[in-house]
């Protein structure tokens, strides 16, 4: 069955995230010349495996996890931010989150490229 590799860019609004196939498709908010960023990474957290896709997106433009909040640069798919918990704990784990994270820096999500077409926001290579 073929994956869809697009969402209407008027569902993804700035700071939001949605399902798109295997792919977690944000925007990041305007940049420089005042277009929005979009992104997309594989949607399967380096932690505890929740689901990227119901995520948001941080003031600094990183991916947060909705579980315990691990912080990913879309650019690379690198974790920059270890996880504020496990299972179903939230709190402080500062050894734990560190090992987490230097994880997530080496097996980092998978990246790709998503670009405005016409109305909507599409997955490519
Ligand atoms: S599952 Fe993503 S931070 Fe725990």
């Amino acid at each position: 069955m073929p994956q869809p590799d697009s969402v209407p860019a008027a569902d993804l609004p700035p700071g939001t995230v949605r399902r798109v196939g295997d792919w977690a498709v944000g925007n990041r908010g305007a940049g420089p010349d005042g277009d929005d960023r979009y992104f997309a990474v594989s949607r399967i957290c380096r932690h505890q495996l929740a689901d990227l896709a119901e995520g948001s997106v941080d003031a600094d433009g990183c991916l947060v996890c909705p579980w315990h909040q691990s912080r990913y640069d879309v650019r690379t798919g690198e974790m920059v931010e270890g996880p504020r918990g496990f299972l179903g704990y939230h709190g402080p784990t500062p050894v734990y989150s560190g090992l987490v994270r230097l994880l997530g820096s080496i097996a980092r999500l998978r990246v790709r490229r998503a670009v405005r077409t016409g109305d909507d926001v599409v997955v490519t290579d």
